[in-house]
């Protein structure tokens, strides 16, 4: 397992960003939450629900979106909108709801086209939208932001503090986007080599990286994880 003494939580009403160099564990880790890859040890529990004992229920409360969305191509988009929501048993308002998030990621045009017809974005925009509409409390994102449009990044930005904000989910998010962390995250987990390297708010990651006190997330990220050393010695070296 590429991850070791890992340990954290996501409280409700809580955005927590989850960075990392590549290979560091953050898709392993987001994976392992989703219930797709078994842990060798330890425990994943999911609005008090055991993922290894009651994972029904656990993974009935979570959304996960995948870095590379998959979604069924030969259903329509509002099919599949449908689909999902009729798996999580919430269809409660479903119309008004759906309507809403297809017209909020540009795809109303396309609700009655086929999945497999959509551009890689649009698919990513619906795979976003179907991980709203089953009003999960925990939200799981792997690199959410790469390749969507600025108006669907910000959508997706405002969806997100509303989740958590207004009804209160519990929102992981993984990036390499470290404004965006800055200013979307209560809290930032920075993981290395599979293992937790930092936890908190980011005056908290500024004392633990005994950082000056107008350092960005950058600087505290590139400080932590070493890599601000390794590019140094590496530009010195040449
Ligand atoms: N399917 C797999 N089989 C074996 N090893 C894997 C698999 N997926 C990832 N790994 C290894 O696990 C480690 C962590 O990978 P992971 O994909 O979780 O990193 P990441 O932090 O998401 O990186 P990135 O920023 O590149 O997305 C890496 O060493 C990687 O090679
Ligand atoms: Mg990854």
């Amino acid at each position: 397992m590429a991850l070791s003494n890992l340990s954290f939580c996501v409280a409700s009403g809580e955005i927590v960003g989850l960075l990392g160099p590549n290979g560091a564990g953050k898709t392993t880790c987001l994976r392992c939450i989703a219930g797709i890859i078994r842990p060798g040890s330890g425990h994943i529990v999911v609005g008090g629900c055991d993922l290894s004992i009651q994972e029904r229920e656990a993974k009935r409360l979570l959304a996960f979106v995948p870095e590379q969305p998959n979604p069924y191509e030969t259903l329509t988009v509002y099919e599949h909108l449908r689909f999902i929501a009729l798996a999580y048993d919430t269809m409660e308002d479903f119309d008004v709801r759906a309507e809403k998030l297809l017209s909020r990621f540009d795809l109303a045009e396309k609700r009655n086209e086929l999945v497999g017809t959509l551009s890689k974005g649009m698919r990513q925009k619906l795979t976003i939208a179907c991980a709203f509409i089953h009003r999960a409390q925990l939200f799981l994102f792997d690199e959410p932001l790469i390749g969507l449009d600025p108006r669907g990044a910000r959508e997706l930005k405002a969806l997100i503090v509303d989740a958590a904000k207004s009804d209160g989910a519990a929102v992981l998010i993984s990036t390499h986007m470290l404004d965006t962390a800055q200013n979307l995250c209560d809290r930032i987990v920075i993981l290395r080599k599979g293992e937790k390297v930092a936890d908190g708010a980011l005056a908290d990651l500024r004392d633990h990286a005994n950082a000056r006190r107008d350092a960005t997330l950058e600087d505290i990220f590139l400080s932590l994880t070493g890599e601000e050393k390794e590019s140094a010695e590496s530009q010195s070296a040449t």
